[in-house]
């Protein structure tokens, strides 16, 4: 579904990048380890087309996306939890959620807001707080909720549980391993 072949990224004149490749299969699950300011994010950042490769080549279902704009790849069926959360701070929970919204890929069933408040029941508890409201642990639940809600092929998550204890890493991992499934019977 995904391939990245030898990338190079820079930022200006510093080059992060150095011939980069990997491979995601249908229904796979690839995890992406290094150090701090190895290029785990710049990584995520060249396949969503946030900072381009200056060389190399990215491939999404066999079509070259490395010269794509960001919003183009997303409509493509990528989504991104991106480092840091970016929550919308002046919307609120549900406005997060269905800003972005979509369904370009035309799937039979797309994720509803009903769905993404089975999958994180605090998040419905606080449908119309703002996001400079929330707590981190509820900012990543929103995050994923809403790249949920653009009925992603392929989900990339930047550090989807930093920072946040355990117990919230457990739910949020069960509420990702549980729309996976769903993705697996519908999409
Ligand atoms: N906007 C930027 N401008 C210049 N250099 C950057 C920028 N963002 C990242 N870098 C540099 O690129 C390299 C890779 O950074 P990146 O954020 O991809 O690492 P990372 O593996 O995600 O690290 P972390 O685990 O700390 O999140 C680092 O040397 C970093 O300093
Ligand atoms: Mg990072």
């Amino acid at each position: 579904m995904l391939h990245v072949r030898a990338i190079d990224t820079c930022y200006g004149a510093s080059q992060a990048l150095f011939g980069v490749s990997l491979e995601v299969g249908d229904g796979e699950v690839v995890t992406l380890l290094g150090r701090n300011g190895m290029g785990k994010s710049t990584t995520i950042k060249s396949i969503i087309g946030l900072t381009p490769p200056r060389t190399g080549a990215i491939f999404f279902d066999g079509r070259a996306i490395e010269q794509l704009e960001s919003h183009r790849i997303a409509r493509m069926g990528v989504g991104l939890v991106p480092e840091g959360r970016q929550i919308f701070p002046n919307l609120t929970v549900v406005e997060n959620l269905v800003a972005t919204a979509a369904n370009h890929r035309r799937v039979d069933t797309p994720f509803t807001l009903k769905e993404i408040f089975e999958l994180f029941p605090r998040l419905a508890e606080r449908r119309r707080h703002y996001g400079n409201e929330l707590s981190g642990g509820e900012q990543q639940m929103l995050a994923i909720g809403r790249a949920l809600m653009i009925n992603p092929r392929l989900l990339l998550l930047d550090e989807a549980t930093e920072g946040l204890a355990p117990l919230i890493r457990r739910e949020i991992w069960r509420a990702w391993a549980s729309s996976r499934t769903r993705g697996w019977r519908s999409w």
